[in-house]
């Protein structure tokens, strides 16, 4: 893997920053957060880019940062959790290194989730109600990718650790 990318891919709370940046500093290597380069590209937080906008634009702009980060090397990158609903995405981000997928048990979700008030895409007072529809169109998109990490129950050392070994 020396000088590809790895890259977090997964559904919202699954932990792809937290263990992106502990990852990174184990490695020594840059750590990338897309949802952050998306931000300080539009010049507003994810929430407004949805509201002012809509989804769309914003799926333009990440798939534009993709396309961007998988041209360079030696990054870990946390993906945004809708990456994967884009084919191309995915097929870049794979040809650029390794692309690992976390998940967690809903019931654990809805638990990390419970607090989000910067997701646009978690309905307001209905988290738990978001999540489970979300996760059963998105589902078949996560389990397609071959690298896989359950972090339920896991601390983010641990998950990096798990990590560390496919390398
Ligand atoms: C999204 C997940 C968010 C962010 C945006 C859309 C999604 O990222 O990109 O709100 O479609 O699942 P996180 O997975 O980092 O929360």
């Amino acid at each position: 893997m020396t000088g590809s990318n790895i890259v977090l891919v997964g559904f919202m709370g699954t932990g792809k920053s937290a263990v992106g940046q502990r990852l990174a500093q184990a490695l020594h290597r840059a750590f990338v957060d897309m949802d952050a380069l998306i931000e300080s590209r539009a010049g507003k937080p994810i929430p407004r880019i949805f509201r002012e906008d809509g989804e769309s634009h914003f799926r333009d702009i990440e798939r534009a940062v993709v396309r961007e980060l998988a041209k360079k090397r030696e990054q870990v990158i946390a993906a945004g959790g809708g990456v994967v609903l884009d084919q191309g995405n995915i097929r870049e981000f794979s040809r650029s290194g390794l692309v690992v997928c976390l998940s967690a048990s809903q019931e654990e979700l809805v638990r990390r989730l419970s607090g989000s008030t910067d997701r646009p895409l978690l309905k307001k007072g209905d988290h738990a109600g978001g999540i489970s529809d979300l996760l059963k169109k998105r589902q078949p998109f996560y389990d397609a990718i071959p690298a896989q990490v359950d972090t339920t129950g896991l601390t983010v050392e641990e998950v990096v650790s798990r990590i560390l070994v496919m390398l």
